[in-house]
């Protein structure tokens, strides 16, 4: 099917799941990262970003029916984002990305995607 979403090409609903539990399976123990997350428990935030992924590649919109237009950059000004925190966010993607095991290039999609979009949450420059 030549309209088959990049969503249900990667694995649909379990391979987001896998990708979101590694990467906050490393924030959970980096020392940077942790603390900008509010809540004592990082499952609501394992929910909302495994929901946006999947929604951004093209399965169920649930996150936009439980949360609103995404407006990432705005979502995150709460939090100082320079590129420390970025380079960390991103160290802990490579390493979920890589445990997926996908094929070559779906895996350079997705990291390519991720990287971009780390590259513009940052709004805060290192002193
Ligand atoms: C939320 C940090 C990049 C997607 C959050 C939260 C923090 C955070 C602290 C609040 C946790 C929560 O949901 O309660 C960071 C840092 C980044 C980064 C340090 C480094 C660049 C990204 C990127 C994406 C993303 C690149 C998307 C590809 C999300 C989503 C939420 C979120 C979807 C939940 C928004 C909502 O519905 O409230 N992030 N983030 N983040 N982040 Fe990030």
């Amino acid at each position: 099917d030549p309209a088959i979403t990049f969503y249900e090409a990667v694995g649909g609903e379990a391979t987001f799941r896998l990708l979101v539990d590694e990467f906050y399976a490393g924030v959970a123990e980096d020392p940077l990262l942790r603390p900008l997350y509010p809540e004592d428990d990082l499952g609501p935030a394992n929910d909302r970003l495994r929901l946006f992924l999947i929604q951004y590649w093209g399965g169920p919109g649930t996150y936009q029916e439980q949360r609103g237009h995404p407006r990432l950059r705005m979502r995150h000004a709460p939090f100082v984002i320079g590129p420390a925190e970025r380079d960390a966010w991103l160290h802990h993607m490579r390493r979920a990305v890589d445990a997926l095991n996908l094929p070559a290039d779906q895996a350079t999609t997705l990291w390519d995607y991720l990287e971009r979009a780390a590259y513009f949450m940052v709004n805060a420059t290192d002193v």
